[in-house]
């Protein structure tokens, strides 16, 4: 038996685990990046493909990750060096908080843009503007001024760290315990809004009839990296989570809740947000701009816009919200677990650290919008080495850390804690699991990767 320290905190109950890690999984990925993203693949078509990721590579790799935090209860680092006691798999976990500094510093800038616009909304601002292009001039002149995205960007990391602080039971199981349901009430009103709306049925239809020709190869790659982003994987936030889980918990159901529960509010969000794209007659595949140059327009054109408005940023923000939180908590465990330092020490050393490295993030909308490297800006760089290479390769190696170094005899003694039933009823996703894990995962994303770096 791996030692476990007393004085380690857990979740206060099952539900408590499932609403954190949903809390992390449902974010700017489903509500900002999921929409937009299937707008552009040819929406039912990528909805489709993106479905079948989330469930053969997704789920598997999930499983693994939080098994490999409840079996050791560390945060990534120390969770591979006590399984491994080797320097190289001690690195991947060591990868696994890097790139929870990097999403987080740009993470944040964008989430604190949500939070500016919970003001704009509240303020009246999109009264002005009838048309998308002035909306987006709004946004780009927001964006433009340094007190603004500072600002704001601050305000977010400042919220995130408090909750953080606070610890595990009483900061992130109690603030997601509230913020959740919250967030799924808001979401299913602007859903039943979009829906009631004359003209919706042509939202409905782009998101439900495959539309196969713009269906390639990219498209299945995308459809795979945004299964990584919006499951929080291959950077160690679900290990971290499953970390303070109880052996008693059945970690198998619990992984297939989380899946379900975060493609159903991509599901949901698509639902609310293109309803009401197509029921004021703008285009769906605008980019990343829909959510801040498309939606102010919607709302302004639709019955109510003005609550719903509102009602939609604080939203956005609570999902983001409850992300960063797992973002930072990576960060923090690896220093309370491995440094000995208080969590008070590792929240404000690290929050302002982050900070601090996402200040550049926040300068690529102004002052360093000239600034390239490798043809991104920084913001982009950031996003891009993140999502598109440290997260896929952090889950590559995971699967092969599972199904290699580690081995199937002794994960699966863990997996069966608090599982026994499924193991004697359902052996066959038992196989299933493994064979995912052992063979799908890593070469799939193999190929995700060598996509991402080029090389086809
Ligand atoms: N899953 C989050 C989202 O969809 C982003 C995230 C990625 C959070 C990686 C934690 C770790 O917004």
């Amino acid at each position: 038996m791996i030692s476990n320290e007393s004085s380690r905190e857990q979740w206060g109950s099952k539900l408590g685990f499932i609403l954190a890690a949903a809390g992390s999984a449902i974010g700017l990925g489903n509500i900002w990046k999921f929409p937009y993203v299937a707008g552009e693949n040819g929406g039912a078509a990528f909805i489709l493909i993106y479905l079948v990721c989330a469930a053969i590579i997704g789920l598997p790799v999930l499983i693994a990750e939080v098994l490999i935090g409840r079996t050791t209860n560390r945060n990534p680092v120390g969770a591979f060096k006590l399984l491994s006691g080797s320097k190289f798999w001690t690195a991947v976990g060591g990868m696994g908080v890097i790139a929870g500094f990097i999403i987080l510093s740009y993470y944040a800038v964008i989430a604190g843009w949500s939070l500016g616009y919970i003001v704009e909304a509240i303020k009246g601002e999109f009264n002005n503007f009838p048309e998308p292009a002035q909306a987006g001039e709004h946004f780009n002149s927001l964006v433009g001024s340094l007190p603004w995205i500072i600002g704001y960007f601050a305000l977010f990391m400042s919220l995130t760290m408090w909750f953080v602080l606070s610890g595990v039971q009483k900061g992130i199981e109690k603030g997601s315990k509230i913020m959740m349901p919250v967030l799924f009430i808001l979401l299913i009103i602007l859903m039943v809004r979009g829906l009631t709306l004359d003209g919706a049925s042509e939202g409905l239809e782009f998101l439900l009839k495959p539309d196969w020709d713009h269906v390639n190869a990219q498209t299945v790659l995308i459809a795979l990296g945004q299964a990584f982003f919006t499951l929080s994987l291959g950077m160690g936030a679900m290990l971290t989570y499953g970390s303070y889980m109880s052996k008693k918990d059945n970690l198998f159901t619990s992984g297939f809740q989380i899946v379900i529960l975060d493609t159903a509010i991509a599901l949901i969000a698509g639902i609310a947000i293109f309803t009401a794209v197509f029921a004021t007659g703008l285009a769906p595949n605008v980019g990343p701009g829909l959510i801040f140059h498309t939606l102010p327009v919607v709302f302004l054109k639709m019955p109510g816009g003005y609550i719903f408005a509102i009602v939609f940023f604080i939203l956005l923000t609570i999902a983001a919200l409850t992300s960063a939180i797992s973002l930072l908590e990576v960060i923090t465990a690896y220093f309370v677990d491995e440094k000995r330092w208080s969590r008070k020490k590792a929240v404000y050393v690290f929050g302002t650290v982050t900070f601090l490295i996402g200040l550049p993030s926040a300068l690529s909308f102004n002052v360093l919008s000239d600034f390239h490297l490798l043809g991104l800006n920084f913001f982009d760089l950031a996003d891009y080495l993140s999502s598109n290479i440290l997260l896929p390769l952090g889950g590559m190696l995971l699967s092969v850390f599972v199904g290699y170094v580690w081995g199937f005899d002794k994960a699966l003694i863990e997996l069966k804690r608090g599982a026994e039933k499924i193991f004697e009823r359902y052996p066959l996703f038992i196989k299933l699991w493994q064979l995912f894990v052992k063979y799908f995962a890593p070469v799939l994303i193999f190929l995700v990767l060598l996509h991402s770096i080029g090389v086809f």
